[in-house]
């Protein structure tokens, strides 16, 4: 995949960024995930691509690569339900969606579970999303 030209800016710019990485949408269906922390990548991406095997998580690349200070990887973008940076400010907005979506995020568990796979503390809906059809984990960092 080509990557745009001023991809270090988008990665810099981007308002779709957590805790320890920074999200930036390619086009429909792929993005980048970026990390300032090598360790931090090489979990979220070796995780993701055990998820995705079972239709847990989006499918993602196995290649990894670094922009500038930046260790990066590429994801198919997931329909998220909630972005934390942007939810911030609203707090009902927010609960209202967890609440809609426990009962997707509980039977998430049960399946990781049962397919033998490591447990999610960070279970909050913003981790969460549907890709083709599929409830999805999108941020498979924490162990
Ligand atoms: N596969 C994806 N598809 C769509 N958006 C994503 C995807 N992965 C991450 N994002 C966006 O980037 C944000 C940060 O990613 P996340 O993996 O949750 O990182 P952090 O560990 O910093 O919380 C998410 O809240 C979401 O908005
Ligand atoms: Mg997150």
């Amino acid at each position: 995949m080509n990557l745009p030209e001023n991809i270090k800016d988008q990665i810099e710019d981007s308002i779709q960024s957590g805790v320890c990485c920074k999200f930036v949408r390619i086009d429909d269906n792929w993005g980048i995930k970026a990390f300032l922390n090598e360790d931090d990548r090489d979990r979220s991406q070796n995780n993701q691509l055990e998820y995705a095997e079972y239709g847990l998580a989006p499918p993602c690349e196995c290649n990894r690569f670094e922009v500038g200070p930046y260790y990066c990887f590429v994801t198919r973008v997931a329909e998220i339900l909630a972005c934390p940076s942007v939810y911030r400010k609203e707090r009902d907005e927010w609960d209202k969606i967890g609440k809609k979506n426990q009962k997707y995020i509980d039977n998430w568990q049960t399946m990781a579970n049962d397919a033998g796979l490591p447990e999610v503390f960070d279970d909050h809906v913003g981790n969460f999303g549907w890709y083709e059809g599929d409830f999805v984990l999108i941020d498979c960092g924490n162990d």
